[in-house]
């Protein structure tokens, strides 16, 4: 049976990943964003990789006067269920703008949740982060460790989830009503599809550490500050769980199959990481391997908030989603340098 996908937030970096690998999969889908960063480019060119079912809705699920406009095309679209990544993501930005960032990420989920339920499509697999969990555990982090999110931006996936699960238990008991919502928990995605035609454009300076490589090699930034190699780490520099966005997409697909599938629990959290680390100087390393070029670096002071070590313990999307990540740090790089190379500036290019 052809999936109806509604992928919100479907036109942007991880988004238009989903996109291409649902429609990989047969399904249909019909993208909902704003366009608040993200291009409509991309969705075109979603289109060239995957051709299928897509349609495009420019609205933002967090302003109350779109509302009614997505309802109504949500139920026109009948839906199977959606995959949610509408949302602001920035971890500095929501230090500086807390009250911004719980309106419009929780605001943009309580939209899609009276969409759905209007649409009777519940299920919902839900763009998480490992940034719930924080710095107190210890490596490999499961699903069941600590959550102590240390910024805003982790608050409102924290709170969202929590809200999912208050959601789910709420109509467990209501025969044909029953959600069915999977919780995943990034660790860090990288990378582009391999055709080099989609792939990561931040607005402005980029926070992350890809794409701040990734633009220091095509040459648009003059070198990468290396935030401290003082911490208790195997080379000093931040080690980090960095995932393909290509593997992360077919977790999407992975875990819709699975939520879809009779043994599937109302709600479930869901680590999408490779469960091994890198260094920011691994990664240095590794993306002058792969683009041939210099990354020129400064070591500057730590950043705010950030931690030391974090990476997954994948077992639990393996033993029930049949999921785990299969591509290097050689293949992010590679794939990441042929999107860059390829569009120096970004969909803009
Ligand atoms: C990785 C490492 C930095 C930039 C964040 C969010 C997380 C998710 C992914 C949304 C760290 C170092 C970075 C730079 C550097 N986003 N670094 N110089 O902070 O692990 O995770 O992005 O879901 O929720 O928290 O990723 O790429 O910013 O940093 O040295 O210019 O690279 O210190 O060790 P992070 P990152």
């Amino acid at each position: 049976m052809t999936k109806r996908i509604i992928v919100t937030g479907g036109a942007g970096y991880i988004g238009s990943h989903v996109c291409v690998d649902l429609l990989g999969a047969g399904a249909s889908v019909l993208i909902i964003d704003n366009l608040s960063n993200a291009h409509e480019e991309a969705v075109r060119r979603i289109g060239e990789l995957a051709p299928g079912g897509i349609e495009f809705l420019r609205r933002d699920l967090a302003d109350p006067a779109h509302r009614r406009d997505i309802i109504d095309a949500v139920a026109a679209f009948r839906p199977d269920g959606a995959v949610h990544l509408a949302g602001l993501k920035a971890v500095g930005e929501s230090v500086a703008e807390p009250a911004r960032y719980y309106r419009v990420n929780i605001g943009a989920t309580l939209t899609l949740i009276d969409a759905l339920e209007a649409a009777q499509a519940r299920t919902m697999v839900f763009s998480s982060s490992a940034t719930v969990y924080g710095d107190a555990n210890p490596n490999p982090v499961g699903e069941d460790a600590a959550t102590a999110p240390a910024n805003p931006y982790g608050r409102t996936k924290y709170v969202i989830e929590e809200m999912l699960k208050d959601l789910a238990r709420s109509k467990a008991s209501e025969p044909g009503a029953a959600w069915r919502i999977a919780n995943l928990r990034y660790f860090n995605p990288v990378g582009a599809h391999p055709s080099g035609r989609i792939g990561e454009d931040p607005n402005g300076v980029p926070n992350n550490l890809f794409p701040f490589i990734a633009q220091v090699a095509v040459g648009r930034r003059d070198r990468l500050s290396i935030f401290g190699d003082d911490y208790p780490t195997r080379d000093g520099s931040g080690v980090r769980d960095y995932i393909h966005v290509c593997d992360l997409a077919r977790g999407h697909t992975a875990a819709l199959d699975y939520l879809g599938g009779a043994a599937a629990p109302h709600v479930v959290d869901i680590n999408l990481g490779a469960g091994r680390g890198y260094s920011v100087f691994e990664a240095v390393a590794a993306f002058k391997r792969a683009s041939n070029r210099d990354i020129p670096y400064m070591v500057a002071p730590r950043r705010d908030g950030d931690i030391a070590e974090i990476y997954a313990n994948a077992e639990r999307a393996q033993r029930l989603l049949g999921w785990r990540a299969e591509k290097t740090i050689d293949d992010m790089c590679a794939d990441h340098w042929r999107w860059q190379s390829a569009n120096p500036e970004g969909y803009r290019s």
